[in-house]
């Protein structure tokens, strides 16, 4: 079960669920209906960290992660450097505690996406909440709209209607949550495997535990055609003594046993550091995405990533929030293993 926010209005054309994945194209309104809008696009960011009060600020020197997403968010919906299909977010979505109110702000901040036809896929950073998450989601749905989007994609909103985004998949309120919020997003290039390591709720370590590893093995195994891009909050722990890396993914060992040999498996996503950074782990591409709210090391760029899915590798490019930033506009083409 994912937390993805669909868009309203727009076209779908093709979808399906396939154990527990789901292939999702949309067609995002990006110009005119002629123009090919590529599903090996994305927009990737991180640790968006949004509180329920549009003006608190967070870190130090203190920033406002709304005004932040509001330039991010109209740099990518510009379409300037690339016109995505898709939006991933990996982690840390709202500010620390996963408040109702934050989820509230954030599902608002991130509306336009929604009507301009593109996803928003989330992923559980160690500041969430499944269920605060969950309940936003299923409380701003209008209740006729809590429901598959109709195959015919016209909007299933009355006209004029306040529009919130529409959830789907989500549980009853009384329906137990999973312990973790996982999901396969297939495309044309590449599946995305969107990994859940949240473990407690403002409390920094992550882990995706043993049940989620063997999902993940079982789903790569059956998709071994296509290289795989795994996405979650937390950095791997690459010194392979979690005593060194106390805030890190607890489990990296048992993860990269799953993953090194299976050679689908090309990269790695994660937030969690407020860094923009990239190394190669046994061949796979290990993708620090900075944070778009605050930072820990002033020298890095509050910023987004626009990822460009290739035949055989992938371009990505940093887009700062600070044109001046010497990384803005920095692209690192990177080939498959
Ligand atoms: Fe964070």
């Amino acid at each position: 079960m994912p937390i993805t926010l669909f868009p309203v209005n727009r076209r779908r054309f093709m979808a399906g669920t396939l154990g527990g994945a789901v292939s999702l194209l949309f067609h995002p309104v990006w110009g005119a209906e002629s123009e090919t809008h590529s599903q090996d696009v994305w927009a990737i960011l991180s640790d968006t960290h949004i509180p329920g009060d549009r003006n608190k600020s967070g870190g130090n020197p203190a920033v406002k992660p709304v005004e932040h997403l509001s330039k991010i968010r109209r740099d990518i919906l510009s379409g300037e450097i690339g016109k995505p299909c898709g939006l991933i977010v990996s982690g840390d979505c709202v500010y620390l505690h996963g408040l109702p109110d934050d989820y509230k702000t954030l599902l608002e901040e991130f509306e336009p996406f929604r009507q301009k036809g593109l996803p928003v896929h989330f992923v559980m950073g160690n500041h969430d909440n499944r269920q605060a998450f969950l309940n936003a989601v299923r409380n701003t749905v209008a209740p006729s709209t809590n429901k598959t989007i109709p195959p015919t994609g016209e909007s299933i909103l009355p006209t004029g209607e306040s529009i919130l985004p529409t959830g789907e998949n989500i549980p009853s309120t009384n329906e137990t949550i999973p312990s973790r919020l996982h999901l396969v997003v297939e495309t044309p290039k590449v599946n995305f495997f969107l990994l859940d390591s949240l473990d407690k709720t403002n409390h920094t370590p992550g882990f995706f535990g043993e049940e989620q590893l063997q999902w993940l093995t079982d789903e790569l195994d059956s998709r071994k055609d296509k290289p795989a891009i795994l996405v979650a909050h937390h950095n791997p722990d690459y010194s392979g003594n979690i005593v060194k890396a106390p805030g890190a993914l607890q489990d990296t060992n048992a993860f990269f046993e799953r993953i090194r040999d299976r050679q689908q498996v090309k990269a790695y996503f994660y937030g969690h550091t407020h860094t923009w950074k990239t190394l190669r782990v046994s061949g796979i591409h290990m993708v620090n995405i900075p944070a778009t709210a605050w930072r820990f090391d002033q020298q890095q760029p509050f910023a987004w990533v626009l990822l460009t899915l290739k035949d055989n590798g992938m371009s990505l490019t940093l887009r700062s929030i600070d044109p001046k930033h010497p990384k803005h506009n920095e692209i690192i083409d990177l080939s498959w293993r």
